[in-house]
């Protein structure tokens, strides 16, 4: 193997084809995405069979242009990392099926890699990491503290009992008509109101680090659609303001506590929620005022949605580890890390 480590990684698990190259698990050198989101909007959510449709039709081109702009040809590859869960089944079988042909046309090993590991690892692109640390995983599908010990070992020390804080966002926001996926849109409402509905903070005092999103999701659609009976209008900014701020206290005080507790040295926000402006802000000023030796990491926006330099961050591990997979490998749509506590 040369010293320069080339792994091919691809991504499908959602609505996102993306296939990138990855120098040494921490230099992009290309990263294709290519979203469907347009596809999905009229139906306010992702529908699966329209995903692998789209998947279908995108992960040749993907694949070309990865390499192409990279500027890398087969031969020079070290390995092809491909996600095989959490996700759509149908979804990621498109990625797995194209990565595993391209292993075994070009003789290169396969490496299986977890959608959320990616999420992690995607900090590993913008800086080196430091152990122990800590993940705040929170996306359309999970919202999850991870702790690690060391590269590669994944341990859930929470994570949510009902809705992804994501969800909540796209659940909420398409009350307030906003279109699919509305936490964007939602983030940036937030930002020009003021929480006055003080909505609860669910699990806010329990002895764990555990979530819940459905109550607040609840109380939210309960509020609008009374006032709506009653003829009343409310403040939209202010309910926006008032969900994310729920939301984002719970998550940060709960993250803030268990940084305590584990002792890490550095704190990781990924996934698509990772993009909340209060959010950042909020966790930010929380760890500075409180644990201000432990570092957070966020990586850059278009690294915290779905994207496969991720994929690639996390197989640089999952190669050194020697954590191979053979061409039966299968998608595991419900793929989870272990639970510690
Ligand atoms: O990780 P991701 O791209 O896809 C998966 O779910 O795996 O996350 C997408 C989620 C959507 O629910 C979207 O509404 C949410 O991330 N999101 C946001 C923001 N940007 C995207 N939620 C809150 N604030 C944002 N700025
Ligand atoms: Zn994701």
């Amino acid at each position: 193997m040369s010293e320069r480590e080339l792994i091919l990684a691809v991504e499908s698990s959602c609505d996102e084809t993306s296939v990138a190259v990855i120098e040494n698990g921490e230099k992009i050198l290309s990263n294709i995405v290519a979203s469907q989101i347009k596809s999905h909007k009229r139906f306010g959510g992702v529908v699966p069979e329209v995903a692998s449709r789209h998947h279908v039709e995108q992960i040749t081109l993907c694949l070309e242009d990865a390499l192409a702009e990279a500027q890398i040809e087969p031969k020079e590859l070290t390995a092809v990392a491909v996600t095989y869960g959490p996700g759509l089944v149908g979804a990621l079988l498109i990625g797995l099926s194209a990565a595993k042909a391209f292993a075994w046309a070009h003789q290169l090993p396969l490496l299986p890699i977890n959608h959320m590991a990616g999420h992690i690892y995607a900090a590993r692109l913008v800086q080196p990491l430091r152990f122990p640390l800590l993940s705040l995983l929170v996306s359309g599908g999970h919202t999850e503290l991870v702790y690690m010990q060391e590269d590669g070992a994944y341990e859930i020390i929470g994570e949510t009992r009902d809705d992804a804080a994501g969800e909540a966002y796209d659940k909420v926001g398409r009350v307030l008509g906003l279109p699919y996926p509305s936490g964007k849109a939602l983030d940036e409402l937030a930002h020009t109101g003021k929480d006055t509905y003080h909505f609860p903070r669910a699990m806010l005092q329990e002895d764990n680090y555990d979530f819940s999103f459905s109550g607040l999701k609840s109380a939210f659609i309960n509020l609008v659609h009374n006032a709506e009976q009653r003829g009343e209008t409310l403040d939209r900014a202010d309910l926006a303001a008032s969900f994310q701020a729920s939301v984002v206290e719970v998550l940060v005080t709960k993250t803030v506590r268990a940084c305590q507790q584990y002792s890490v040295k550095q704190v990781i926000l990924a996934g698509g929620v990772a993009a909340n402006q209060g959010l950042r802000h909020e966790l930010q000023k929380a760890l500075a005022t409180t644990l201000p030796a432990v570092e957070l990491i966020i990586p850059p926006l278009r690294l915290c949605g779905d994207n496969a330099a991720m994929i690639g961050a996390a197989a640089h591990v999952e190669l050194a580890k020697h954590h191979q997979a053979s061409l039966a490998l299968n998608a595991d749509p419900s793929l989870a890390f272990e639970r510690v506590l």
